[in-house]
C-alpha cells in the first residue's frame, strides 16, 4: 500500500475546508470511488472541527483526557524533545459511520484547543534560541511521521486551520497534492491569489503539483457565474498559479445538515442523501490525479515561483 497525502487548506476561513475534508474522507471510507478505502483524517485545526465531527463529542473527550490529541505530540516531540511517533496519537476506528452494514475504517488523529498554545510556544522556542526559525524542524517531524503511515492507509487528509501556520507549511511540504475550497464571492477569490503564491513558494517533499480549487457552495446566481467564469479562466493559463477541480459542489441544505454531525451512528448514505453524487464525483476526481503518473497540474514554470519571496509563517516573531 502507499497511500497519498492530501493537504486541505485556505488562507481565508469559513470556505468549506473542513467539510471537504469530513466528506471526502467519509465517501472514499465508504466505497464512494467503487473500493472501501482505508482513510486517516489528521486535524491540525486547533478548532478541531473535523475531529468532533468525526469522533463525536464522547470519544473525543476520552481521547483529550488520555492526552491522545495532536497537541501532545507536538509539545513531546517538539516541546520537550521526546522521542514521540505520530501513530501514538491516532485512534483507529474513530468514526460510528456505517455503510451497507459494516463500519467504515476512518482513524483520526485528533486535533483540541491547546494546539494553538503549543504553536505558539514552539514559535517562541524555536525564535527564542536566536537562530533564525523556517519552521524545518516542524515540517521535517511531520512529513517523516507522516511518510511512514503510507503504509497503512490508502488516503491520508490534512484538515489545515484558515491562514499559513507551522502546521499548515507542514502539511503542504508532506503533501502529494493541495486542495483548496473556495466560495464564490469576491473577497474568497482575491485571498486565493495571495494564497496560491504562498503554497507555490512553500516548499514541497514529494511534488510540485499545482494547488488544485474546489468551486464550493456554488449557487445559481450571476455574481456566483461570474466569480466562477473568471476562476476557470485564470486556472486555464499558461502560468497560472492553481488548477481548477472539474467538479462543483453546490451550495447544499444537506451538507450543512452532515457538518451537524448529530447522529450517533449515521450510515453514508443518509447522511449525505442528495449530496452523494457530487461528493462521489468529487472524490472519483481526486483520486484519478493523485494515481496519475504524470498529474496533471504539474506547473509549467511560472514566473509566480521565481517573484514570490520564501514563505514566512504569520505567526512569525509571536512572543
Ligand atoms: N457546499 C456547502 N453548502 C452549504 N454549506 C456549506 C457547504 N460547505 C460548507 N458549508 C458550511 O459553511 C460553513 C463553514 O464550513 P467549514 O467549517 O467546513 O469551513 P472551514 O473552511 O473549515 O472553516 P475554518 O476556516 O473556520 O476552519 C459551515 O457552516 C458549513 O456547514
Ligand atoms: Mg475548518
Amino acid at each position: 500500500m502507499t497511500g497519498k497525502i492530501i493537504s486541505v487548506c485556505n488562507m481565508k476561513g469559513g470556505v468549506g475546508k473542513t467539510t471537504l475534508v469530513v466528506s471526502l474522507a467519509e465517501t472514499l471510507a465508504a466505497g464512494g470511488v467503487g473500493k472501501r478505502m482505508k482513510v486517516l483524517v489528521i486535524d491540525l485545526d486547533a478548532q478541531a472541527h473535523a475531529s468532533f465531527c468525526i469522533a463525536g463529542d464522547e470519544l473525543l473527550m476520552q481521547l483529550f483526557k488520555e492526552h491522545r490529541s495532536l497537541d501532545f505530540f507536538f509539545e513531546d516531540a517538539v516541546l520537550d524533545g521526546r522521542k514521540k511517533q505520530l501513530n501514538e496519537f491516532i485512534r483507529e476506528s474513530a468514526s460510528s459511520m456505517t455503510a451497507g452494514g459494516e463500519i467504515i475504517s476512518l482513524a483520526l488523529a485528533p486535533a483540541s484547543e491547546r494546539l494553538r498554545y503549543v504553536e505558539r510556544s514552539i514559535i517562541h522556542k524555536l525564535t527564542s534560541t536566536g537562530t533564525s526559525f523556517d519552521g524545518k524542524r516542524v515540517r521535517d517531524l511531520v512529513a517523516n511521521e507522516i511518510e511512514l503511515l503510507r503504509n497503512v492507509f490508502d488516503v491520508i487528509i490534512i484538515d489545515c486551520p484558515p491562514g499559513i501556520s507551522i502546521f499548515t507549511e507542514a502539511a503542504l511540504w508532506a503533501s502529494d497534492i493541495v486542495l483548496a475550497p473556495v466560495i464564490m464571492d469576491k473577497f474568497s477569490v482575491l485571498g486565493l491569489t495571495t494564497f496560491c503564491k504562498h503554497v507555490l513558494a512553500a516548499p514541497r517533499r514529494h511534488s510540485a503539483i499545482l494547488p488544485y480549487v474546489l468551486a464550493n457552495r456554488v449557487q445559481p446566481t450571476n455574481v456566483a457565474k461570474r466569480v466562477l467564469q473568471a476562476l476557470r479562466a485564470e486556472a486555464a493559463a499558461h502560468d497560472a498559479g492553481f488548477r481548477m477541480l472539474k467538479t462543483e459542489i453546490p451550495q447544499s441544505a444537506t451538507l450543512v445538515k452532515a457538518m451537524a454531525c448529530e447522529d450517533d451512528a449515521p450510515t453514508y448514505a443518509l447522511k449525505y442523501g442528495n449530496a452523494r453524487q457530487d461528493l462521489e464525483n468529487l472524490a472519483r476526481e481526486i483520486v484519478e490525479i493523485i494515481n496519475a503518473d504524470r498529474p496533471s497540474g504539474r506547473p509549467a514554470v511560472s514566473g509566480l515561483r521565481q517573484a514570490t519571496r520564501p514563505v514566512r509563517t504569520e505567526t512569525r516573531g509571536l512572543p
